[in-house]
């Protein structure tokens, strides 16, 4: 980001846990400590001062709290805001984008408690207002699609850019080369039309001339998650309601950590377990309905937030 000259947090990497923790305290502030490994989108620790941040640094570092994935770490200076997903189709030049996302990474209400891989999204996201997405579209997805290229490694693909909104102001957190989970959801049920084609213009280096279209309505996903997570957790609890909940207007229902028991009955398998996804004309009613459904699932310790969408319900007065 810093080569392709993306708007980025000031950071640094370290293979020294010493010089890691001589950065931040060197520096003062709150840090984004993470494990530049993978770690199933657990491995970022927020951090208010320098103090916190050096016994993450330890956490992560020395006591390899992320596993492998702990060996290099970025420390990353902690950025106000406001987090929105942008994704897009990318055939190594050109790039389609998707209505804007937004995530909700932590695992408790009012985003607190450790982070998760992610425990619900809704689209479209309004802290990301058309403004905010040119500019991103122009100073982050684009700079990156460039740097590949001229890197000779062209980017085919989907090109999911994290980003921080701070008012007028938009910085780049992360990219990953994949459709976010659960993002995708709320994505994919708005777009009007068949996804192959994009994924074959990506491939091939071609996505032709003409955008994807989505609807103008909202989407949410709710995900159901096992008690315990993103700690440790019980598998192999019978899941109820599924049809029932299927049955509400605008409801899908996105299996993720489920499996099948010897009758043949669903049963949890992972953390995070259903992606309980709704459309509806305005955000509200998509929240209304994707709760409704959720209301009739139930197994053992299944664990959910109960304010997906609420910050897009606030920026909107409920209205979109
Ligand atoms: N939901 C965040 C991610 O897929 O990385």
């Amino acid at each position: 980001m810093r080569a392709a000259g993306i708007p980025t947090a000031e950071f640094g990497v370290f293979r020294d846990p010493g010089e890691a923790k001589c950065f931040v305290r060197a520096r003062g502030g709150a840090w984004a400590v993470k494990a530049d490994g993978l770690a199933a989108g657990k491995g970022v620790v927020l951090c208010p001062d320098p103090a916190h941040a050096e016994a993450a640094i330890a956490e992560v570092m020395e006591r390899r709290a992320f596993g492998p994935a702990g060996e290099v770490c970025v420390v990353e200076e902690f950025l106000e805001g406001e987090e929105a997903s942008l994704l897009a189709f990318v055939d190594g030049e050109r790039a389609f984008l998707l209505p804007a996302a937004q995530d909700h990474k932590a695992v408790g209400e009012g985003d607190t408690g450790p982070n998760t891989g992610g425990m619900g999204a809704y689209s479209p996201a309004p802290v990301l207002t058309p403004a905010l997405e040119e500019t991103a579209m122009e100073t982050v997805i684009l700079p990156a699609v460039r740097a590949m290229a001229e890197r000779g490694r062209r980017y085919q693909g989907i090109l999911y850019a994290g980003l921080m909104v701070q008012g007028e102001d938009l910085k780049a957190l992360e990219f990953n080369c994949r459709f976010g989970d659960p993002e995708c959801q709320p994505l994919l049920m708005r777009m009007e039309e068949d996804l192959l084609p994009y994924l074959m213009g990506c491939a091939t280096g071609n996505l032709g001339a003409r955008p994807p279209r989505f609807d103008g309505n909202a989407a949410v996903c709710v995900v159901m998650a096992a008690g315990g997570y993103p700690g440790a957790y019980r598998k192999g609890d019978r899941i109820h309601g599924l049809d029932e909940a299927a049955a509400i207007e605008g409801v899908k229902v996105f299996h993720a950590g489920t499996a099948l028991d010897k009758d043949g009955h669903p049963v949890t398998a992972g953390g995070r377990v259903l992606g309980v996804a709704a459309r509806g004309e305005i955000i509200k009613q998509a929240i209304g309905r994707a709760y409704a459904a959720c209301g009739r699932i139930h197994w053992e310790g299944a664990y959910y937030r109960l304010d997906i969408g609420a910050k897009a319900l606030r920026r909107t007065g409920g209205r979109m």
